[in-house]
Formats: structure tokens, sequence, C-alpha cells
């Protein structure tokens, strides 16, 4: 991590606005709301500000105010909620941020709920650049391919210094030319910030208050207002439509393996293996094509996932190797082996050097080290010890209708396969199931369980029926 967070001023406040209504979604959930890399837009803000270690952080909330403030109890319960009541433009925004912060003094940094890929580091640098230069407002600027849509930057004729921001509607042909932007994001002295917010005025066709106008507001007064380049443009892309949500969050994805690759994972097909921001990855670890890693999973040193594999919140140990998998909340232990064509339900929990493998569903199931479960099995509310073999198309029925009950199987014990353990039962240690067994009275230990029809032999019995069945051999003797 570069030290350039020291040897700066702490910053009073960030006010991140995330009224707006994002229709452009045409979803019933409010636009921060929606998530890329497993978290959600405002979410990535907040992490974002956070990073600056803000005396207080705002989120400014309005349309579906009670759907984002209910998130945000959830994801990040110590950050202050301030209302904005009507949609007026951003300045209304920041000004409803400033009611909750009488008498803020010292830096306030303004950005959006929007700007998913925005990183902490970029506020950090711009908060040093906005006290080195004395400013008292810093605009964080970028130079994009395509500027349709934002605001401009209007430099004086020297370049120094900021003289206002245009936006793209009411630019001129000429200022739309000018391809440096006004990415929404912002360090403000805060009385500078408060004077200029009390004298904005609607002048615009839309009747909203403009932040942007602030600038221009401050330089009337004598306030210096700076830029502080961007050179990593998509960082400030914004997310307005669900074409632009998946455009953010394929390049986030992207950014996240980098990121990893670089810490000695092996990715082998980054265009189709998707992880999320809260995933920990160790070195060595390999991933196949087609692998979704999703939530809190982890995933330890030499373990190799994939392909075609989900896990959401799954624990994964030093070497194991989890093949065309779909598995939920999960622990696989070290050296384990699962698939091709498992499913870990919630609960599932297998020991060191254990196998659960083809088209076999585990829940709330603990398999002991070494115990394994090949084949077509339903393995639910199951404790299996140590060493324990599960035949091939065992079913654990756990499940009466009403109620669910555990089945225990002891170390060691040898299970039939097509048998099914009806729960509750206990099997004792070295226990022996019979093939085709239907179990339902306890096992103890040592003993051998036989629950199914006795096999008899009819002798003779074929050749007889062929015989009653042609008449046309009915003289024959049958000699046998
Ligand atoms: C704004 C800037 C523009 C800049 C662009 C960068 C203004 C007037 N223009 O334009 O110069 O290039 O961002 O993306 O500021 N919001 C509220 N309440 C409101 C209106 C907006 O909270 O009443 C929030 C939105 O939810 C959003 C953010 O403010 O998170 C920006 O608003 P938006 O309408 O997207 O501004 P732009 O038109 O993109
Ligand atoms: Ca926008």
């Amino acid at each position: 991590m570069p030290d350039s967070s020291t040897g700066t001023g702490r910053v009073a406040a960030v006010v991140i606005m995330a009224a707006g209504a994002g229709t452009r979604m045409k979803s019933s959930r409010p636009k921060v709301l929606h998530q890329l890399a497993g978290r959600s837009m405002i979410a990535h803000a907040v992490r974002a500000a956070s990073t600056l270690d803000p005396d207080r952080l705002v989120v400014v909330v309005g349309h579906e105010r009670n759907q984002v403030q209910a998130h945000l109890a959830q994801v990040a319960p110590s950050v202050s909620i301030a209302v904005q009541e009507h949609m007026l433009g951003t300045g209304d925004a920041v000004r409803a941020g400033l009611a909750g912060l009488p008498g803020v003094t010292g830096t306030v940094v303004v950005t959006s709920g929007d700007v998913p890929l925005l990183e902490g580091q970029t506020l950090v640098d711009l908060v040093a650049a906005h006290e080195q230069q004395g400013n008292a407002a810093t605009v964080l600027a970028t130079v994009v391919p395509d500027a349709t849509g934002y605001g401009r930057v209007m430099r004086d004729d020297d370049g120094t210094q900021v003289a206002r921001i245009v936006e793209d509607r009411e630019a001129s042909a000429a200022e739309r030319a000018i391809t440096e932007i006004n990415t929404g994001i912002y360090a403000f002295d805060a009385a500078a910030l408060r004077d200029g917010l009390a004298a904005l005025t609607v002048a615009h066709d839309k009747g909203e208050y403009y932040l942007t106008d602030v600038v221009a507001l401050i330089r009337e007064r004598g306030g210096r207002v700076g830029a502080h380049e961007l050179a990593d443009y998509l960082q400030a892309e914004g997310v307005n439509d669900r074409v632009q949500l998946a455009e953010r969050s394929a390049e986030m994805n992207r950014r996240i393996l980098r990121r990893w690759m670089l810490a000695g994972v092996t990715v082998i097909d980054p265009a189709t293996t998707w992880v999320h921001a809260d995933v920990d990855l160790a070195p060595d670890v390999t991933l196949l094509p087609g692998t979704s890693l999703e939530g809190a999973t982890s995933i330890a040193r030499g373990a190799v996932v994939g392909p075609d594999t989900t896990l959401i919140d799954v624990e994964v140990g030093e070497d194991a190797t989890v093949t065309r998998t779909h598995a939920t909340l999960a622990e696989i232990g070290p050296g384990a082996t699962v698939g091709p064509f498992s499913y870990l339900r919630p609960g599932t929990k297998l020991a060191k050097a254990s196998k659960v493998g083809a088209f076999v569903e585990a829940k709330n199931a603990q398999i002991g080290e070494g115990t394994k479960v090949p084949h077509l099995t339903y393995c639910g509310d199951a404790v299996i010890g140590d060493g324990v073999n599960i035949g091939a198309g065992t079913i654990f029925a756990n499940y009466d209708g009403e109620h669910k009950y555990v089945t225990h199987v002891g170390a060691h014990s040898f299970v039939g396969s097509d048998s099914v353990l009806v729960a509750p039962v206990v099997v004792g240690d070295d226990a022996f199931i019979a093939a085709g067994s239907v179990v339902t009275d306890d096992v103890a230990e040592g003993d051998l369980a036989v629950a199914r029809g006795r096999q008899r032999n009819i002798a003779g019995w074929v050749s007889r029926r062929r015989h009653k069945a042609k008449p046309e051999n009915k003289g024959e003797e049958n000699t046998k």
C-alpha cells in the first residue's frame, strides 16, 4: 500500500449523494441498491469514502429512501442519513447533507452513490491535492473518450484554476468539444461550500440547484478552485441503466481478478470467471473456466476450483478440488474432493481428505475425515464419522413430512449401496449395512444390519414358464 494516506489533515465529512430516482434502471429497487461484485453500489461508495476516515459520513437519501436506509442499517450502520425531500438537484442534495452537520469546518468531500469503481485511494489523493494547493474547492476531473452527458471543466486562460463547470445540455459547441469532465466528486472547504450553496439559485431550465454552480460562486468570492486529474477515467464512470451496470460489473471483475492474479492466483479464463469483492484467495489457488465465487467465500492455498462451479459463502481448504459443483454456506476441508456434479447446501462440512462425488446432494451434513460419499446420494441432516464409505444410491431419509431428523453413522462403518437410512437412526462405529437395506432401527457397534427381503431362487422356473407360454411345444417332453 502506498503511504499517501498519511500526512494530510483530517476530513471533517463525506457527503454521498444517493437520493436520485435512477429512472433508467426501470426497477422497483432504488438504483444504489443494485449490486456489482456482490455489493450494492451504495456499499461500494461508503467503502471508498471510509478510506478517508472522516469524522462524519453522510448519505443523502430520497427516492425509495426506506429501502436504502434499511440496507445501510445492515451494511454500514455507522453512517448518518440525511433526507432530501424533493429532488431539486445536486446542490439541494448537498444542502440536505450539510443540514445535519451544523458548524462543520475543514474539508468536506462530496461524492455520488452511483460511481462504484471509484477507489478510496483516489479520494485520498484528491484531498491531498486540495490541501496542498490551498483550494477552497477541488474538482476531481478526468479526460474521457466520449464526454457526452458530463459537465465540462472550464479552466482559466492560464489553465491553473477552474472557472466554472458547464453542463452538457447547456454547453456551446465549442464547450462541448472539451473532453475534460467533472466526475461529480469534489473536495470543499466547508465554509466556502456552505456559503456557495446558500447563494445558489435555480437558474436552469430543469428547475434544479446545480452543485456545479458553486464553483463559479466560490471564484466570484475570491476562493481558489483547482482540479485534480484522475488518470484512470474508468473509476469515474457511473451507472444509469442496466447496460452500464453490466459494463461496470465486468470492469470491476477484471480489476478484482487482476489483483488476485498478481497475488499468485491462476485464473485460466478471466472472461468467464467471476469473483466477488469480499472473496479471499490464497496464492497458488487455481480457478478453472466458468467459476463464480460469491459472498464471503475463501479458498486456501493449492485448491483447484472449477470448471463450471459456483461457490457462495463457502470455505475451501488447502489442496481441495471442487469440480462442477454448486455450493452454499459449506465447508470443504483440506485435501477433500467434491464433484463433478455435486450440490452442497448450507451446513455441509467436509472434513480433511473426504470425498463427495457425482450426483450427491448434501445438506446440514458432517462428513468425517477420509469418508467417502462417492455416487448418487442424498445426504441430509447427517453426522458421519471418519473413514466411512457410503455406497452408491444411499438416501438419508431425514423428513417424515412434518419434521426433520438426524442420522448418525459411526466411524469406519460401511453402508451398502441403495440403502435408506430412515432418521432418526444411529449406526454405531464399525457397523455394516447390507446393500439395499431400509434401516429404521439403530445398529450397534460392529453389527451387520440386513433390512430387506431375503432372496430365494426357484430352480427351473424360467424354462417352465417358457413352455407354458408356447402352446405348440405342448407335446414335447420336459426332461428337466
Ligand atoms: C452531475 C454533474 C455533472 C457531472 C456528472 C458526473 C451536476 C449539476 N452535474 O451530473 O457536472 O459531470 O454528475 O457524473 O451536478 N442526486 C441527488 N439528489 C438530486 C439529484 C441528484 O441525490 O436531487 C444524486 C443522484 O442520485 C446521483 C448524483 O446526485 O447519485 C448525481 O446526480 P445526476 O442527476 O446523476 O447528475 P448528472 O446529471 O449525472
Ligand atoms: Ca449521473
